[in-house]
């Protein structure tokens, strides 16, 4: 398509795909897996795959969508037109990803809110994450805001709505991340967190930790689901991509680990490196968190300017996941980009719903025994994804050859990982992401425990 939108700099491209890794994966998910799995051992693992495989696929996603210019059905099928499927999978994941995302980005908000309005004390007691989570009514209000703060963004289009946001957002989000991460380290007892979180514990090691790795690395770096194909797809021609991909990786890596810096440190000084206050899980930055803010006094400004962070790096990610809906909508049906993006808001909010009142009022249905959004999250992360990414390198690997996304990354710049990238894409990647996925699968069938 010739008249498509660009990105206007390469910054700009590279801030918006930093925004779209950048999320809730990073700030939420990251520090509960590493203490969940032997603190400097994960982190070592999750760099690893980052810079291999991370970079691979990345690298492969970026080039398609800047090489066809095209969102991923119609992507996948230029290249080769019975592949147009695996456009379809991926695009379907990241519509399906959003509803729920936005129910986590609207509690993300109440919490803002909350602490905004000098309601500290009251997210620090017992029960009210649980109270709050379960009510019918509010929680689908403030995912609804979520979602139409993300629709504002999109609407405005590629150059003035997602580059402009992420050139605002990002920087913010760094200099926040870094305040409370020092107030974190500042606290009395914080360096035996530090210490946790950093230094490899080799005797941790463990298959469940390299899997979860691997999962984590997927989800954080927003592969697999026609993200980055569709902001691949808005780069200029001349950009250097494998210095792009590795700028993006090193924001993504950089705000896992300083969330790791938040988070851990405050955790053990809030309870003296007590295993059971580590493994809180999903439950450490909404349930945990607050309380140790609370504890640990300034808790309003703290915990408000947290918030505040986890908010932009989730509504980032949010809008990269409307526009891959959206743009595929747009070039799919040849509709105007306000009618898409007013159908995936409308649609989004209403798919939401279900994610949301699985924690409340319909929590009797379940499903492999999981609530209507730890499903969602299933089905989208644990299979489509594996699935997508699979087919992607096959397609890549196998059907098209390495050769056409190779000399369409040479034909802006020299490709000095090149040998890497063809090993990763044949061999090493397909037999990592089957592993990923029938582990997940078995696990979910409560066969194996991860
Ligand atoms: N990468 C985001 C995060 O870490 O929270 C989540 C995400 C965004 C996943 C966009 C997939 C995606 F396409």
């Amino acid at each position: 398509m010739n008249n498509r939108s660009e990105f206007s700099s390469k910054l700009g491209f590279v801030l918006a795909a930093a925004g779209s890794a950048v999320g809730l994966g990073n700030i939420w998910r990251f520090p509960y897996l590493a203490a969940k799995y032997g603190g400097g051992l994960f982190v070592l693992i999750y760099i690893l795959f980052v810079v291999t495989f991370g970079f691979t696929v990345m690298m492969v996603e970026i080039a398609i969508g800047r090489k066809t210019k095209l969102s991923p059905i119609g992507a996948y099928r230029a290249l080769n037109k019975k592949f147009g499927f695996i456009g379809i999978i991926a695009s379907l994941v990241a519509y399906l990803i959003l509803p729920y995302y936005s129910v986590i980005g609207g509690w993300v908000i109440k919490y803002f809110v909350t602490f905004l309005t000098g309601g500290a004390a009251a997210t620090a007691e017992d029960g009210f994450f649980v109270n709050f989570i379960s009510a019918p009514i509010q929680p689908i209000f403030w995912q609804s805001i979520f979602v139409l703060l993300t629709f504002a963004v999109v609407l405005r289009g590629v150059k003035d709505g997602i580059e402009k946001a992420s050139k605002i957002l990002m920087p913010v989000l760094v200099v926040l991340s870094l305040g409370v991460a020092f107030y974190s380290f500042s606290l009395p007892g914080a360096m035996e967190g530090v210490k946790y979180f950093l230094i490899p514990d080799f005797s941790r090691f463990s298959i469940q930790a390299v899997l979860a790795a691997l999962g984590q690395m997927f989800y954080s770096l927003s592969l697999a689901m026609g993200v980055m194909i569709t902001y691949g797809s808005y780069l200029s021609k001349n950009d250097d991509l494998e210095k792009s991909v590795k700028q993006i990786e090193f924001f993504d890596a950089g705000i896992a680990i300083l969330a790791g810096f938040m988070v851990i440190p405050a955790v053990f000084a809030f309870s003296g490196g007590n295993e059971e206050a580590l493994n809180a899980g999903p439950g450490l930055m909404f349930v945990t968190l607050p309380k140790v803010f609370n504890t640990m006094g300034m808790s309003s400004v703290i915990g408000g300017v947290f918030f505040l962070l986890v908010l932009f790096a989730a509504l980032t990610s949010a809008i990269s996941l409307m526009e891959a809906a959206v743009s595929t909508v747009c070039d799919q049906f040849k509709l105007s980009r306000t009618k898409s993006a007013v159908i995936i808001a409308i649609t989004s909010i209403v798919l939401g719903i279900p994610s949301s009142l699985g924690n409340g009022i319909w929590s009797g249905f379940k499903v492999l025994n999981m609530a209507f959004l730890d499903l969602m999250d299933f089905i989208t992360n644990a299979v489509f994804m594996p699935v997508g990414a699979l087919l992607t390198c096959i397609f890549v690997g196998y059907v098209i050859g390495t050769k056409v996304i190779t000399d369409e990354i040479k034909s802006s710049s020299a490709f000095k990982r090149e040998k890497v990238f063809t090993v990763m894409i044949k061999y090493i990647a397909p037999i990592c992401i089957i592993a990923i996925l029938i582990s997940s699968i078995l696990s979910a069938f409560g066969l194996i425990v991860l």
